[in-house]
């Protein structure tokens, strides 16, 4: 049992997780949404709550079941999410992100379920406020941000502009072509990719224990940057 014998080096640090997929409504019986099952991100707030963290998983839509001692707070639209965080995030000190989160929604749900018609079907779509984004507008020191990016082509190339866009401490990038790794998978193969130094590629492993080697690298960086 891995919970009785990790340290708990994340002792009283207050740790922000998202995970699953957001959904966003068309009509009354459909939605949009996308394939992430939540297991990374469950993976880590178990982790963090092995190692002492107060840990706050705000879940998206996923079938998994919640895990216990912590805080747990579904949500189901990308705004739903947005707001949940950034009520959340003058509390936190480590805030990682690894829901899947639609970048944009329907402009208006439509009251009643849509009729088909004999011709195409037009949705219009609105963009949705990227809340990574807005955390590294707002971050004070001391506090870290980690993303995560599933790419299908550039991923480090694509990776690198998201750590410095977002003002991110690191980011978890995930090859989505690679076998095992990815959506719905146990495992993943993935590059930590940092503001300043060259990325890092990990070997394929499971998610637990990518989860417990992304803490690894928060708690580096505690040690290296103490407030
Ligand atoms: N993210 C977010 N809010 C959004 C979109 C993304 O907080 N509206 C977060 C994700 O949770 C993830 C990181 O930003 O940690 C990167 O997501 P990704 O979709 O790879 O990046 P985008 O900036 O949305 O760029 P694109 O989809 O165009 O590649
Ligand atoms: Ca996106």
């Amino acid at each position: 049992n891995r919970a009785l014998t990790v340290k708990k080096d994340l002792a009283g640090v207050r740790v922000l997780i998202t995970a699953g997929a957001t959904r966003e409504d068309i009509d009354p019986v459909r939605f949009i949404t996308n394939k992430s099952t939540g297991k990374m991100g469950y993976a880590l707030a178990q982790a963090a709550r092995d190692r002492g963290a107060e840990v706050t998983l705000v879940s998206g839509v996923s079938h998994l079941k919640p895990p216990h001692d912590l805080e747990f707070i579904p949500v189901v639209s990308a705004i739903d999410m947005y707001h949940a965080v950034l009520q959340r995030f003058h509390l936190t000190d480590v805030v990682i992100k690894a829901a899947a989160v639609a970048d944009y929604r329907p402009k208006s749900a439509a009251e009643h379920k849509i009729k088909k018609g004999t011709g195409e079907l037009v949705l219009e779509m609105s963009r949705n406020p990227d809340i990574l984004l807005e955390l590294g507008q707002k971050k004070k020191a001391g506090q870290i941000l980690v993303g995560f990016a599933a790419e299908s082509q550039d991923l480090l190339e694509n990776a690198a502009q998201k750590v410095q866009k977002k003002k991110l401490d690191f980011l978890v990038a995930n090859d989505i072509t690679l076998p095992d790794a990815g959506f719905g998978t146990e495992t993943n193969i993935a590059a930590l990719v940092y503001p300043d130094c060259e990325p890092l590629c990990l070997p394929k492993m499971d998610k637990i224990k990518l989860a417990h080697r992304i803490l690894d690298e928060v708690v580096g960086i505690r040690k290296s940057s103490p407030i």
